[in-house]
């Protein structure tokens, strides 16, 4: 008999941007001609940057012609885009990696979905709540998590409220975690922390033989200077840091897939026995048997981010994103409903008004003006009576959203 994961069988219904997507989609054929303004997913929509384009054709090229075709490259990354992250990401910001402390991979969500599989199941998980709901789903799929309680909440795991009431900024667990996830700048609450505040945590996991787990996916969107970019700007964050890098949000790759993991040699994991194992070791193993690398033309493609051109198209994408931001941030908030986040980051988080609950506040918003959104409370148990705006929209649509919104709840 074929036993299944019944940890499998403990997951709520659908993973939240599919349920999104599901009743979005129930209202459009209820309703074909609503005009819906989408700014739920964090998906881009901006096209590729030129010089992605013209390194992904160059690749194309390239593997038409028997002398320069590519059948299966490295597992973890093409040498050519290895030393651009470390020559471009990190050591402008003052960090030595090696390349062989990096692993090209397809996607930060499967990324920090899979990081948990080489550590024992007896874990212990710390999660900021609200938070990317992959860090936790990966777990409960993996039977970390105990039983999910009337409060939203997983009875093995331990949360960490960010909510208006601490500024978003998380506090240090008072019992003792193993695996941490942190994301800054933060999805879903587009909020960041300092860099003092982020020393408590590596201070922390140093000091209890912890792993942060950091996403740091939106980092190009940072625009205040005390702000880390990379964990490993902090003192001692290689020994205890493993970070999650995409080439998603900054250079349009939400279609085209590529992202990676730094793991830095000093990062180590505990046998039962106490013995310390480098995770690095751990995950290129686990990486060379599950995955067979990103595709040639796609690393190529990666690779024109780094280049002159590259550079300076994809601080535009970020600008024009960011514009959206600062759209929906005034524009929210002069409706007078409380708004977070949008100044380092994509998002826009929101307090509903009138003490609304998240899921209620997404009918309003889908059913009245058209527009969807994501309900804080599908990121956890803090975020209820909040919503998620992105940024990630068109001008044109962003700025109609907008004046959809000012005129629904004008002060
Ligand atoms: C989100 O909307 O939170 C993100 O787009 C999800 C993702 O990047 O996987």
């Amino acid at each position: 008999m074929a036993l299944i994961n019944e940890n499998y069988l403990k997951l709520p219904g659908s993973y939240l941007f599919s349920e999104i997507a599901r009743r979005v989609e129930a209202y459009k054929n209820a309703n074909p001609e609503a005009n819906i303004i989408r700014l739920g997913i964090g998906d881009v929509t901006k096209p590729l940057p030129e010089a992605v384009i013209n390194g992904l054709h160059t690749a194309v090229d390239e593997m038409a012609d028997e002398k320069t075709f590519k059948g299966y490259g490295p597992e973890q990354g093409y040498d050519f885009l290895l030393e651009k992250i470390v020559a471009f990401d990190f050591k402008t910001r003052g960090v030595d990696l090696a390349t062989d402390e990096i692993f090209v991979s397809d996607g930060s969500k499967s990324d920090t979905a899979n990081f948990q599989e080489i550590f024992s199941q007896n874990t212990k998980i710390a999660i900021t709540d609200p938070v990317y709901p992959v860090y936790v789903d990966s777990n409960v799929m993996a039977g970390r998590s105990g039983t999910l309680g009337a409060d939203g909440k997983w009875s093995d795991m331990v949360y960490i409220p960010c909510t208006a009431e601490n500024a978003f900024v998380p506090q240090l667990p008072t019992e003792k975690v193993d695996l941490i996830y942190l994301c800054f700048p933060n999805n879903p609450t587009g909020t960041t922390i300092t860099k003092t505040e982020l020393k408590k945590w590596v201070d922390y996991a140093k000091a209890n033989q912890a792993i942060i787990l950091y996403d740091a996916a939106y980092e190009a969107y940072i625009q205040e200077e005390d702000v880390a970019h990379s964990i490993y700007e902090i003192d001692g964050a290689k020994e205890v840091a493993i970070e999650f890098r995409s080439f998603s949000k900054n250079a349009g790759f939400t279609g085209t897939r590529c992202s990676y993991v730094v793991v830095p040699k000093q990062v180590m994991g505990y046998t039962e026995a106490g013995d310390p194992i480098e995770i690095n070791k751990l995950w290129n193993r686990r990486h060379c048997t599950k995955f067979n690398g990103v595709p040639y033309i796609i690393q190529k493609g990666a690779e024109a981010v780094y280049t002159e051109a590259g550079q300076a198209q994809i601080k535009a994408l970020v600008e024009y994103y960011m514009t959206n931001a600062k759209m929906i941030r005034e524009g929210v908030a002069s409706t007078g409903i409380e708004v977070f986040g949008g100044v380092n980051a994509p998002y826009i988080w929101l307090k509903t008004p009138a003490g609304m609950d998240s899921w209620s506040f997404f009918d309003k918003l889908l059913t009245e003006v058209n527009i969807v959104g994501t309900p804080g409370v599908g990121f956890g148990p803090s975020g209820e009576g909040y919503f998620r705006l992105t940024a990630f929209g068109s001008k044109e649509n962003t700025e109609e959203a907008i004046r959809r919104i000012t005129t629904e709840f004008k002060l």
